[in-house]
């Protein structure tokens, strides 16, 4: 079993979004999550950090690497963790998401992990429930943890991510994954540009401190880090864009695109990706890809936010001991 190196004590109980964290509540994070990287290319990958709390995975919406990553990052840290499978859950009888978090709270969790479609419901579980509530993504809002990983990704390729440019590219509108990426990359000094056609950009995009473009040429050039975003069409109701091959030709990112960035550029994409619709394959095989950086980074993540928010200098309400 291998020890966790003390850190300074995270301010916060919950994790709900990116807006509530300060450059050193991200800074922190990050730190905690190099040294859990460390700890999963081990061979004895298992510490007792979080031996005998109980973490509980309650996913309303698919999901692949958020929900396999949590459960990991739980078990590696010596938790017993929970996937509560809502298809086969009362939720099917009708039961609503609070009656169902008060029924898992009365088992007395200590941390309850949240995917929902709904945008505000991790902040509302975590006005019901005793336990700290993270959220794993809530309809267009948030989601934090991918925020940090991305993040992760790019601190550990280039050492930094203050003034890196980096452009965020596609379905924007509909994109929690965008949402969290700005309020981040904006704390921690980076020059952050979206990239999509005017149907997939948000109301009032301009005044979150980013620039935005409408072509790829013009969004990509001279950035140092491409990230991509699926296009969400559960999200969409009607045509935001005209065809997927249309989307592609004009947004979809393929070696030609990529040249208008920096040779040594990173690709990023939070998956699940959409091969021919928002990235060739070439591109997320490729040599400056680091998709798969990305989902080894999100299990160092989610143990290093875990690892804050059960930080055992805290009492039972979450307080300073
Ligand atoms: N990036 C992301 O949230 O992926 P999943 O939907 O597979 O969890």
């Amino acid at each position: 079993m291998t020890e966790r190196a003390a850190f300074p004590l995270f301010p916060h109980r919950h994790l709900l979004g990116v807006k509530d964290l300060s450059p050193s509540d991200i800074e922190l994070l990050l730190d905690r999550a190099d040294e859990a990287v460390a700890i999963s290319r081990q061979s004895e990958k298992k510490t007792s950090t979080l031996r005998g709390r109980t973490q509980i995975n309650l996913f309303y919406e698919a999901s692949t690497r958020t929900q396999s990553s949590f459960e990991l990052a739980g078990k590696r840290l010596g938790a017993d963790v929970m996937n509560m499978s809502v298809s086969s859950s009362s939720v099917k009888k009708g039961e609503t998401l609070i009656d169902t978090a008060m029924t898992l709270n009365a088992m007395r969790p200590d941390i309850l992990i949240i995917r929902h479609a709904s945008a505000g419901a991790a902040a509302l579980l975590a006005q019901k429930v005793g336990c700290s509530v993270v959220n794993a993504g809530d309809g267009a809002h948030e989601h934090p943890t991918q925020a940090l990983l991305d993040a992760l990704t790019i601190r550990r390729a280039r050492g930094k991510i203050a003034r890196l440019t980096v452009a965020i590219c596609g379905d924007v509108r509909h994109s929690r994954v965008a949402r969290s990426n700005i309020l981040l990359l904006n704390a921690l000094g980076a020059r952050v540009r979206v990239v999509a056609p005017s149907t997939l950009l948000p109301a009032g995009i301009g005044e979150m401190g980013v620039e935005v473009f409408t072509t790829m040429k013009e969004g990509l050039a001279g950035a140092d880090v491409v990230m991509m975003l699926r296009l969400q069409r559960e999200r969409m109701e009607g045509a935001f864009v005209p065809s997927v091959r249309e989307y592609f030709r004009y947004f979809g990112l393929d070696a030609e695109k990529l040249k208008a960035a920096k040779d040594d550029a990173l690709v990023m994409h939070p998956g699940p990706m959409n091969r021919g619709v928002e990235i060739a394959s070439e591109i997320a095989d490729g040599p400056q890809s680091v998709i798969q950086e990305q989902v080894e980074m999100g299990v160092a993540v989610r143990m290093a936010v875990m690892e804050a928010l059960l930080d055992p200098r805290r009492n039972p309400e979450g307080q300073a001991a």
